[in-house]
């Protein structure tokens, strides 16, 4: 039987971000309630000269080497934060990484479920395609607004996964269960900037699609909590995901409930320090649990929920696979969150309220303050001018 599953993966973030303790201040809020209540200690902050496709592809230039640039066939690009009605974020950074050019490239779309599809829709194309590999990037900013409920929910960032036969990291195994229904809980309309969202109703709604998928998966499967070492969720921010562990971690004996809660938190420190970022959040949260967590061996098997407001949501598993340790990125990623520059929240506001212009004006960025690889460096004739300062 063919192994499918994650041969790498690749996280990055703007270099700018706001401590939500300061954030709370200004917003006369009790810090306690972002740090504590949410779960949340800082944001990742994007500057203008970083967009879905910059940060995405910042993301893929730390994994992929020349053989994966040749083997790579299918460039997925799931995104809520989209440049472009018509073309797909995948063909600017299929361009910006020298991929093969015999490959396909698109753009996924439903929230921040739009990742989870991709991977799936990758292990169809290799079981097909066994010797090529896909590319999946999840890559979004979250906006809701200066002085609105989800402002300490934003965040900025991307996930980039190899997705490959034999892969490295994990094999994602075949059971997984998926559901659907038309909500409204939150939702980007085309002509706005900024995400809507129905607070109350989002957080309930992740609470019952989690339930429906994970008793729907043990119906399926006859798993249960004990044989998961993690269980790794999409993080609008981190005590949500707790709200849904909690459900459950009553299925299972003290030592699995202490595993699970243990591994929990290994599981959201770095979307602790980013925030939402949509697409990418359940991966980067797999990627933190495997970086952090000293003691998660080869073999162990880890849940994943996925959940894109309107909404979708997934539960579906892989394996750890042997020397998985080998093939992460741990110091690379602990220099990237050591060398972030602070924002003072009117600093955070005046890049949040700086945006593109929306009527053909072109506009030429400095780019030489983004220290950022891959940067958007301007707008010309309505054309996104991209740049690859390693080329
Ligand atoms: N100390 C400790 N805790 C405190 C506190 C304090 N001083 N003050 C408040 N809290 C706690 C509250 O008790 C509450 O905890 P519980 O949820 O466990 O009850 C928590 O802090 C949040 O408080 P509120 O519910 O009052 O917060 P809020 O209404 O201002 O906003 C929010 C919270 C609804 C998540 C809002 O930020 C929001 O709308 N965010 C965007 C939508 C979102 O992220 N939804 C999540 C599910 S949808 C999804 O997952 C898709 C996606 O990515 C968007």
């Amino acid at each position: 039987m063919l192994k499918i599953g994650i041969d790498k993966l690749g996280f990055y973030a703007p270099h700018l971000y706001l401590d939500m303790t300061k954030l709370a201040a200004s917003r006369n809020v009790d810090p306690d309630k972002y740090t504590i209540g949410i779960g949340q200690d800082k944001m990742a902050v994007a500057p203008i000269t970083q967009d879905a496709v910059t940060l995405a592809a910042n993301a893929a230039l730390e994994i992929l080497d020349d053989r994966d640039k040749e083997a790579i066939d299918f460039v997925i690009f799931g995104t809520e934060t989209g440049v472009d009605s018509s073309k797909s974020a995948g063909v600017y950074v299929h361009e910006l990484l020298g991929l093969n050019p015999y490959a396909r490239a698109i753009e996924v779309k439903q929230a921040c479920y739009g990742a989870t599809a991709g991977i799936q829709m990758a292990k169809g194309h290799i079981a097909m395609n066994p010797d090529s590999k896909v590319l999946v990037l999840g890559s979004d900013i979250a906006r809701y607004g200066l002085n609105t409920s989800g402002e300490a929910t934003q965040g900025a960032g991307a996930v980039a996964l190899l997705i490959s036969a034999d892969p490295s990291i994990m094999t994602l195994e075949d059971q997984s269960v998926y559901f659907t229904s038309d909500i409204m809980d939150f939702w980007r309309p085309v002509y706005s900037d900024k995400a809507f969202a129905d607070g109350k109703l989002s957080n309930e709604q992740y609470m019952a699609f989690f339930s429906k998928v994970w008793e729907q998966y043990k119906a399926k499967t006859g798993m249960e909590l004990s044989d998961f070492a993690a269980i790794c969720y999409h993080l609008p921010y981190t005590k949500m995901g707790y709200k849904a562990l909690k459900t459950i971690l009553g299925e299972g004996s003290e030592d699995v409930q202490e595993r699970l809660s243990a591994n929990y938190k290994m599981s959201t420190t770095y979307n602790r320090n980013v925030g939402n970022i949509y697409t990418g959040s359940l991966y980067l949260s797999l990627l933190s649990l495997m970086e952090q967590a000293e003691d998660l061996a080869a073999g162990s098997r880890i849940g994943m929920f996925s959940y894109g407001s309107g909404a979708v949501g997934e539960f579906f598993t892989g394996i750890l696979q042997p020397n998985y340790q080998q093939h992460l990125h741990v110091d690379q990623h602990a220099r990237l969150f050591a060398s972030r520059i602070e924002v003072t929240v009117p600093e955070y506001e005046a890049i949040f309220e700086e945006t593109l212009p929306t009527d053909g004006t072109t506009i030429e960025l400095d780019i030489d303050h983004d220290p950022a690889n891959i940067c958007l460096a301007g707008v010309t004739d309505d054309k996104r001018q991209y740049v690859n300062k390693l080329n």
